[in-house]
């Protein structure tokens, strides 16, 4: 059991976890072949947390147990109607061994905000510390060293209540599970190509699209589909002004030829903490930031005009992306190749992996 204090700011008492040690944990042997060529998303620790919520009895039953099939009632709302909501966020292992991951408290509370859209209950952020604390107690081992690897770590929420009427579910459940990764995309930092979406959206004026729950991932995997067939790697979405949103699963950021960096903002955009922090990392190094529409037509004739030098995709998974190409129904629009993306990406990666000084305070040591 981990010892953390009563939370300063909230007062709250941190959970007692139960802990069940999974008898059928993968040997070193076993976790060490996984670890040497992780991918992403298709291999999962020995062990994963959860919590309880309830209209009666709020937040209860905190456990860590080995990982495996969740039972659900077939009744269970989320299998209707969606409600379900996640995070992602990465572990990194320093040089000296120590476990580190990168502004949780940032996740924690956009999971907040993406439980308020979807009707779900708050996870106080001290307890989705908390829970990121516990599981690396008991799989901490499983947080790789190589180059560019980290351990992913998934927190979701959804409705379990057996109800099939249409409101707010009664009974919650909170997972955590988690997922050594390497690089996201087959071929590493290679610039990627993006398929413009003119048929779909992903969210519309008031939606979910700023919240961060499968429904919006479900929104966009015929689209995503489309790109494929079109040979693109990924798509972007335009709002219904055609204003350029995101990619699929990663935000998008201008660079335009005096050094100022314009990125869509809007209450349908989900709100990146990898793009927050390379946007802060740009304004150190004295880069004018804008968060503001861009039309599509202000993207393609900027890249024409030659305004805008350098485009590129963000997000935990993926990290910094350059993007090469943008391909239309009628068009295929190469992209301008710079260098920030790359740098403001190692920049970013040094910090996370505690090869520079942290001096926005943005590592939150998990295994001490
Ligand atoms: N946009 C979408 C739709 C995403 O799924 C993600 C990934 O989480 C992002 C943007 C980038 O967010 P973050 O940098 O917090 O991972
Ligand atoms: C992330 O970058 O964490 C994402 O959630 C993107 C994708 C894997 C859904």
């Amino acid at each position: 059991m981990t010892t953390i204090d009563t939370d300063p700011d909230t007062g709250l008492d941190p959970l007692e976890f139960a802990v069940t040690r999974n008898l059928a944990a993968k040997s070193a042997a076993d976790r060490d072949a996984i670890l040497a060529s992780p991918g992403f998303g298709q291999n999962f620790t020995d062990h994963m947390v959860d919590i309880c919520w309830s209209v009666r009895g709020g937040w209860h039953r905190p456990r860590v147990s080995p990982y495996g099939p969740i039972s659900l009632d077939p009744a269970a709302a989320v299998l209707h109607y969606g409600q379900e909501i996640f995070e992602g966020i990465k572990a990194y292992r320093h040089a000296d061994g120590s476990v580190h991951t990168f502004r949780p408290d940032q996740n924690g509370r956009r999971l907040q905000r993406s439980a308020r859209r979807l009707a779900l209950p708050e996870l106080p952020v001290p307890y989705f510390l908390q829970s990121l604390r516990e599981l690396i107690a008991v799989d901490g081992a499983w947080v790789p060293s190589g180059e560019d690897q980290s351990l992913y770590l998934r927190p979701f929420m959804f409705a379990k209540e057996a109800f099939l009427g249409v409101r707010p579910a009664h009974k919650v459940a909170y997972y955590l599970i988690a997922s050594p990764a390497g690089a996201y995309f087959k071929g590493g930092v290679q610039p990627v190509s993006i398929w413009l979406s003119e048929d779909y959206s992903r969210a519309g004026k008031g939606g979910t699209g700023a919240a961060k729950t499968g429904g919006n991932y479900a929104a966009s995997l015929l689209p995503q589909s489309e790109a494929y067939e079109n040979e693109c790697d990924q798509v972007v979405f335009l709002d219904q002004d055609r204003n350029v949103e995101e990619l699929g699963g990663m935000n998008v950021v201008f660079v335009y030829k005096d050094g100022t960096i314009v990125t869509p903002q809007s209450d349908s955009i989900l709100e990146g903490i990898t793009r927050d922090s390379l946007l802060q990392l740009a304004r150190d190094r004295g880069h004018h930031v804008e968060g503001r529409n861009v039309s599509l037509t202000e993207w393609r004739e900027g890249v024409a005009s030659g305004d805008i030098v350098e485009v590129f995709a963000c997000g935990t998974a993926a990290v910094v992306t350059p993007i090469g190409m943008l391909k239309g129904r009628d068009f295929i629009d190469e992209q301008p190749s710079g260098t920030l993306a790359l740098e403001l990406r190692e920049e970013l990666t040094n910090i996370q992996y505690g090869r520079a000084e942290d001096k926005h305070g943005w590592l939150y040591r998990l295994d001490a």
